[in-house]
């Protein structure tokens, strides 16, 4: 009886707690509204279509930065950008990451003129590309890419990640980060596969909402907290052919079911600004898309803050896509759609053509205001009216050991080993080994793209204290036990024979191979299958007889399928960021045990790239799905076994929450994390279901001998999917269960 009396206390305590917390923020809400209110209530329509207006730091510089010349601002340009165009918001670097003293030192000019020398004070809002950590502030915190991180499978680095890349962002003066990437990672080829969650729905949703609970906080007010922004909203990373922004076809039931989930998710975990499809969907640029930008993004979605342009987009309605005929009518068209930013960004063609479509009626004011009002409202809620300059405080902050102990964390449980033949890995720390092959001795392939150049391939900028995984191998084990020679380029042979004369001595054989660095449409390739020359290199290593170790250093799956039956292991990197080559090494030597988990299924062939949660006519009357790795695959070095897979009843009303119970055991000698996903199937559909889907995911750490036992909970939205009239329903029926290599059923009754 005291116990029930007790807990019905705690219930009202928590529930006066939730609810203070949020009339707290309601009322919040309500005085920033009002605010907004009276101030756009004062505005010209310069300075309300100057707001719209965003350009980047290019535009008022008097030099870009290089390895060897310092970046330097145009103060007059800079002026002449804020006080005659009213523009309301700067993004990015010019070309390369600036030290966290000239950041300081740009953004107080910025803002000064701002508040100074404007009529109505209104705060600049400056952008940038925080992809993996601050990666435009020199020696900032780097993490893996975003492909790496899911395949972590722990949420809890990844809102770490978020949480140290906001503090880093803000500590160099900037309150907005064009980030996270939520594109479902679904087609390999894509040159940006890298900068996504992966293939699968959940895991994107998932890792989205932690990256935004991290860098935003409860209150993006906060001195080390930045709002994120939503890319690229929506259905970018899904183009037929392959290549970077060319078009996607993708049918509203798939658009819904896979495509916006993971926005709609980040939409309710408080994201206030969402970046544009800088492609086209069945035929309409998402700059144009009135039903993808208005309707279903306000409408059903529900979103209140800032749609932001992506780099150039509007003037390419007209230059590229030809859906406009001028580009003032691309102007109209993309604010007309819901656009309520321009990323211009080099000029002021923008501010110019919306103010004559103004006054010429073509746009109506009250569009202007909506747009504006939004745009506005974000610079309140980050606290800019109240103070937008940089805190000379949080220096000493940036990017700290713990930070990087973090980074290293997170680099070591996202590497996913594939193959581990007679547990050849780990090695011994006495063995000679030959390390290998092009990714070798290089600091730019672990990171790839938005690392401190926007290709990231500029080697001579990296960190001097890093680490590539050479370096790291030599620091790890007696340095005269390790050989090096490159052997080839990433397509071109250099010296293989010596390379093939120098493993004659040698244990083991470390071979690098991947790709190099590179950024959206850079990137494209015409086939998956890695190098000709990467190809035979790694043949003529396997011919020597001497253990093989594949390393994979890549942005996305390279086919290798014609090495992995001669190779004994094959790590895959991908793209592990600035700890890189020490999460490998430690790998490598058994100082870290791996724990990643693929987060795309690895193709064995260039033409048949199929996902984990294929439909059953894909495996049917002669088709076979038959990655080379399928999503969710990685080995350790030791071994967990699964038992007990219980639910709490064998049958469900619809609305009762299911409990999943599974024991997981290491029963191998050495501690390890495993990565427990759960995957569900809905055995009978109206509209066909995949075979799996990913449901639930956690991460534990077992010591030898240690169980736990893992609980998970579904809801109805678990069992949902978007039936044949296009709304989201549940069906009574069977429904399976997968947890490791157990499975069990329960019904869901009508
Ligand atoms: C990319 C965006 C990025 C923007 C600003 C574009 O080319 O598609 O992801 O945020 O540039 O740098």
């Amino acid at each position: 009886m005291r116990k029930l009396a007790y807990i019905i206390i705690a219930a009202i305590v928590c529930s006066t707690i939730l609810l203070s917390a949020k009339q707290k923020a309601d009322k919040k809400e309500n005085a920033i509204d009002k605010k907004v209110k009276a101030l756009v209530s004062k505005m010209t329509l310069e300075e309300k279509v100057g707001q719209m207006t965003q350009i980047t730091i290019e535009t008022v510089s008097k030099q870009h930065g290089t390895a060897t010349q310092q970046f330097e601002y145009d103060p007059i340009k800079l002026k002449e950008a804020i006080t005659k165009y009213h523009v309301g918001s700067l993004l990015n670097v010019y070309d390369v990451a600036l030290d966290i003293d000239y950041w300081h030192k740009m953004q107080t000019a910025i803002q000064d003129i701002a508040t100074k020398d404007t009529r109505l004070k209104i705060p600049i809002l400056y952008g940038i590309d925080g992809i993996h950590g601050a990666n435009y502030t020199k020696g900032a915190t780097i993490f893996p890419q975003a492909i790496n991180m899911a395949a972590t499978f722990n949420s809890d680095l990844v809102k770490k990640e978020g949480e140290i890349t906001a503090l880093e962002i803000r500590a160099s003066g900037i309150p907005w980060n064009f980030y996270p990437v939520l594109d479902l990672g679904r087609q390999q080829l894509w040159p940006r596969l890298w900068e996504t969650y992966g293939e699968d729905v959940y895991l994107d949703s998932k890792m989205g909402e932690s990256y935004i609970e991290g860098a935003q906080g409860d209150d993006i007010s906060e001195k080390d907290k930045v709002a994120v922004c939503l890319k690229h909203y929506v259905g970018y990373s899904f183009p037929l052919d392959g290549k970077d922004r060319t078009p996607a076809w993708i049918p509203e039931r798939m658009m819904q079911e896979y495509f916006l989930p993971p926005f709609q998710k980040a939409i309710e975990a408080g994201a206030q600004t969402v970046m544009v499809n800088s492609s086209e969907v069945d035929g309409i640029p998402g700059h144009s898309n009135y039903h993808l930008l208005t309707e279903v993004l306000r409408g059903e979605m529900k979103f209140k803050g800032i749609v932001v342009s992506d780099w150039q987009d509007i003037e390419r309605l007209y230059t590229r896509d030809k859906v406009a005929d001028s580009p003032e009518d691309a102007v109209r068209m993309a604010v007309m759609a819901g656009v309520d930013m321009s990323m211009v960004p080099t000029d002021y063609s923008f501010y110019n053509y919306l103010l004559k479509l103004v006054k010429e009626d073509k746009v109506p004011v009250k569009r202007i205001d909506e747009a504006v009002s939004r745009i506005l409202r974000v610079k309140y809620m980050l606290g800019l009216f109240d103070n937008p300059y940089p805190d000379e405080n949080l220096k000493a902050k940036f990017a700290t050991k713990e930070s990087d102990a973090a980074n290293l964390e997170a680099a070591q449980e996202s590497i996913v080993l594939a193959k581990n033949d007679g547990n050849v890995l780990p090695l011994s720390k006495d063995s000679k080994v030959l390390v290998t092959g092009p990714t070798a001795n290089m600091l730019s392939v672990l990171n790839g793209g938005w690392t401190i150049t926007w290709q990231g391939n500029e080697e001579s900028l990296y960190p001097k204290d890093k680490p590539t995984v050479l370096k790291a191998i030599q620091d790890k084990i007696k340095s005269g036990n390790v050989k090096y020679v490159q052997g080839t380029n990433f397509n071109k042979e250099i010296n293989i024979d010596e390379a093939v004369n120098a493993a004659k001595d040698v244990d083991d054989i470390v071979l690098c191979l991947g790709e190099n660095a590179y950024c959206e449409t850079p990137g494209n390739i015409n086939d998956l299958t890695l190098d000709t020359a990467q190809l035979n290199f790694a043949n003529a290593m396997i011919k020597t007889g001497k253990p093989v170790i594949v390393l994979m250093i890549e942005g996305r799956p390279r086919i290798i399928r014609s090495i992995v039956d001669g190779a004994k292991a094959v790590l895959l990197a991908f793209l592990p960021g600035m700890d890189g080559g020490e999460a490998i090494s430690d790998i490598l030597f058994g100082y870290a045990n791996p724990s990643g988990k693929l987060s795309v299924t690895y193709p064995r062939y260039p033409d048949d790239l199929m996902h984990y949660d294929y439909k059953p006519l894909e495996a049917a009357e002669g088709n076979t799905f038959n990655p080379q790795w399928s999503f969710g695959y990685g080995l350790s070095y030791t071994n967990f076994s699964y038992s007990n897979l219980k639910l709490n009843k064998p049958a469900f009303n619809k609305g009762e929450e299911i409990s999943v119970t599974v024991e997981v055991k290491n029963t191998g000698n050495r501690k390890g994390k495993e990565a427990v996903l759960l995957y569900l199937n809905d055995e009978y559909g109206s509209v066909s279901r995949p075979v799996r889907q990913l449901k639930r995911f956690t991460k534990i750490e077992l010591n030898p001998g240690e169980s736990r036992t893992v609980t998970f909970k579904l809801n109805d939205y678990d069992l949902s999917f978007i039936g044949r009239q296009n709304k989201r329903i549940v069906e009574p029926g069977k429904f399976k269960i997968f947890i490791g290599n157990l499975s069990t059923e329960f019904t869901l009754l009508d």
